[in-house]
């Protein structure tokens, strides 16, 4: 059943990308490639400019990716005392070269200390190896969390067949990986799949754990590809502790010494300095390198640089041309994801017409299409800029279409081409709850027993993307017109992760780029650009406080006056005087219960951050009548000074959109009270 691999393929693709990358390393003119995936973890510390923790850091760092006395792919050490310690693990897959192995090392750490400026603890993962470092003492230790999940979604053609294949396949291949040794803990292999296909598969786990640690992370990594990648094509899985990754197409070397109990101590020739793929196998020693590199150093140089532009330009060629090639050609990133073309969905959206416009939200409009199959979709084309290269921005999709919750609208995909940004989401019939809850005639329909499931709905979402899922997220944007509401009414959370695409610093708790909706910004938010679940427990106030009272958080009316809900609700509040503000429209329900809502949302809306409930507990406030509710004080307010804040706002935001005047001017002008807003904070 298992066979060997089809070497040639991927070798010479081994090959171009390793060319490349050498070249790319010698050259310095191109940016640097991003991370698969990395997460700075914000929660177990921060270190400071210059200080100890900082120098140490970079020494071990540099110790590291310069060290060439070990080759066998896996590197660990500390520096420093006490708390100043730091520890770190760098791991390349089993049949990266030893040089290849320091340069991608090289890399990260180079990337990583740049995307996790001050976190003690970190790790990010390339194609090749994978990098952490921590203060925590991380050697001989499973982890298996935090986890990343790539994948393309492409159903294998005989679905059950090719499952079983793949089981057999992981399941011998990870005997062999835990049964390695303390060197390397790392199998590869590959299998005869239905429909003439062949499954290839890596496991490899950090070899300092012991065989039954590292065979308990790969069950799990295992165990993960029902997540997302039940009967896919392609899918590959990063845990701190092991990984795994499976494919149609051939994507490891073979030709490496794959073997985990006699791990290479040889170092064989780049497969750049020596064209020659087979003699490089074998006992080669030291002094053939040295040749190999500094005799045709000149040669290989020039040679190097016609193949790479060579490559490049017909990648390019290639990207421009054919976007219905699924076995996209991959220069890093093999992982297509869930992808769609443009073209069919400019078909699906009937060329984005203005009949099929859904909708104007914050980052630009939304289109109803309706794909080939009949499926029906809602397209929502960006007129932002991301701040992040077209790679971490699939990344990114991908991860929020991981997120799956009855009260989240699902994303099935998106598209990258000719600078568009499109995301695809599920088609949710309803409209928005804004439609309803601010239309005189429509807002009868939503009596109080569906508004109370709506505000059950849209707790329960954001209990999810706040605490039940693996991604911490921070919707940033909660508002009413972002709230779907099914054929049943059942409410549905959309634009969530959204916030994470335009906002380089999310990991950091603090960011220069404000995204959101004066109204439901929480003051800190607005004013210092501090975010953090709780300024979400803010916009979830105001908006419950919309759903009671049936009025837009910019003006509740009353008699002459309009002032904020906000202030309007807590006055009638203190002033016993709240059951006079609900909904007239509203005839049935306990009004105990509608009080006891009113009061949740003034909770939500506290000054203080420390204040307001977590979503879990206004979940039990929901659901017990029995809690006791602690009494609210005076809620933090934005002060109104719309006009000097949205002056800035317009001007930097001019420079953020792509230079087309349709999305500029227009978001512009309504974003004083309600449209979303991207704008860099002046700080
Ligand atoms: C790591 O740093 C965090 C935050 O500074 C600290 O709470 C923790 O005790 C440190 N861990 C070790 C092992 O020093
Ligand atoms: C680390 O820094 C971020 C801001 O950069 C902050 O939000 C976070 O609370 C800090 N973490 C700790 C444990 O101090
Ligand atoms: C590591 O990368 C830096 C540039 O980022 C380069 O100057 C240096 O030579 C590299 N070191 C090694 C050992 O590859
Ligand atoms: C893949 O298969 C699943 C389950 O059989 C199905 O729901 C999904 O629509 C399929 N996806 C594609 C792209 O065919
Ligand atoms: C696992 O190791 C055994 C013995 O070394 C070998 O025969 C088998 O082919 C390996 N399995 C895979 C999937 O590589
Ligand atoms: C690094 O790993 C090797 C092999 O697993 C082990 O022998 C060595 O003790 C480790 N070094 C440190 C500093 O833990
Ligand atoms: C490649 O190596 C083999 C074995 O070392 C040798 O017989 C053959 O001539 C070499 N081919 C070239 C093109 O150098």
């Amino acid at each position: 059943m298992v066979m060997a691999m089809a070497m040639a393929p991927s070798s010479s693709r081994v090959i171009s990308q390793l060319l490349c990358l050498l070249f790319t390393l010698i050259s310095h003119t191109t940016a640097q490639p991003s991370f698969l995936y990395h997460f700075c973890m914000n929660d177990k510390g921060n270190y400071t400019e210059n200080s100890a923790y900082h120098t140490n850091l970079n020494t071990l760092l540099s110790t590291l990716s310069s060290n060439t006395q070990i080759d066998y792919g896996f590197y660990n050490f500390s520096q420093g005392q006490g708390s100043d310690k730091v520890n770190a693990i760098g791991m390349c897959r089993g049949d990266v070269k030893p040089e290849s192995c320091r340069s991608c090392l090289n890399d990260s750490r180079v990337l990583l200390m740049h995307r996790c400026p001050n976190q003690k603890e970190a790790i990010g993962w390339y194609d090749n190896c994978m990098l952490r470092y921590s203060n925590r003492s991380i050697f001989d230790t499973m982890e298996p969390d935090p986890t990343y999940l790539l994948w393309v979604g492409i159903n294998a053609t005989d679905m059950n067949q090719f499952i079983q294949v793949l089981r057999n396949l992981l399941e011998s291949l990870r005997t062999n990986a835990s049964s390695g040794d303390s060197l390397k803990k790392y199998a590869a292999g590959s299998a005869a799949g239905p429909s003439f296909q062949t499954i290839f598969a890596l496991l490899q786990c950090t070899p300092d754990l012991s065989e039954q640690e590292c065979d308990d992370c790969l069950v799990r990594a295992i165990s993960n590809i029902n997540d997302r990648c039940y009967g896919l094509t392609k899918c590959r899985i990063g845990k701190p502790s092991c990984n795994l990754r499976f494919d149609t197409s051939p994507f490891y070397d073979s030709t490496a010494d794959a073997s985990p109990s006699s791990p290479s101590k040889e170092s064989p020739p780049p497969p750049v300095t020596n064209t020659n793929a087979t003699s490089t196998k074998g006992k080669s020693n030291s002094t053939g390198i040295v040749i190999a590199v500094v005799v045709p150093i000149f040669v290989v140089l020039v040679l190097l640089i016609s193949v790479c532009i060579f490559i490049r330009a017909r990648k390019r060629k290639r990207s421009f041309h054919n976007h219905n090639d699924t076995e996209v050609d991959n220069e890093i990133e093999p992982i297509d994801s869930l992808q769609f073309n443009f073209d069919t969905i400019r078909t699906a959206t009937n060329n984005f017409s203005e009949e099929n416009k859904l909708g104007r939200g914050g980052f630009g409009p939304v289109y109803k299409g309706r794909l080939s199959n009949g499926q029906e979709v809602a397209v929502k084309r960006l007129s932002i800029n991301s701040l992040q290269g077209d790679l971490e921005f699939k990344n990114e999709v991908m991860l929020v279409a991981k997120l799956q919750h009855r009260n989240l609208v699902r994303i099935l995909g998106c598209c990258l081409e000719r600078r568009e940004r499109l995301l695809i989401y599920e088609y949710v019939p309803n409209k928005s709850l804004d439609f309803f809850i601010f239309d005189q005639i429509k807002r009868a329909q939503l009596d109080w027993k569906r508004r109370y499931k709506i505000i059950g709905g849209i707790a329960r979402g954001l209990l999810y993307l706040h605490e039940d899922s693996r991604l911490r997220i921070i919707h940033r944007d909660l508002k009413a017109s972002n709230i779907l509401l099914d054929t049943e009414m059942n409410p549905k959370i959309s634009d969530f992760g959204l916030a994470r695409l335009f906002a380089v610093d999310q990991t950091q708790g603090k960011t220069s780029r404000i995204v959101g909706t004066y109204g439901y910004m929480a003051p800190e938010y607005a004013f210092r650009g501090q975010f953090s679940t709780k300024s979400d427990v803010y916009s979830f106030g105001v908006l419950v406080l919309e759903i009671i009272i049936g009025q837009k958080n910019s003006s509740v009316r009353r008699g002459e006056n309009a002032e904020d809900i906000v202030s309007f609700a807590w006055r009638s509040w203190r002033e016993g005087t709240a059951s006079n503000i609900v909904d007239p429209t509203i005839t049935d329900g306990s009004r105990n219960e509608i009080m006891r809502c009113i009061h949740i949302g003034l909770l939500c809306v506290q000054e203080n951050v420390a204040d307001r409930p977590t979503m879990a507990s206004v979940i039990i406030m929901l659901n017990s009548h029995s809690v006791t509710l602690p009494l609210p004080s005076q809620p933090g307010l934005l002060i109104h000074n719309n006009r000097s804040l949205s002056d800035i706002h317009s001007e930097e935001y001019n420079s953020e959109t792509r230079g087309s005047t349709e999305s500029g001017n227009q978001s512009v002008k309504a974003s004083e009270n309600e449209a979303s807003i991207t704008e860099p904070f002046p700080r």
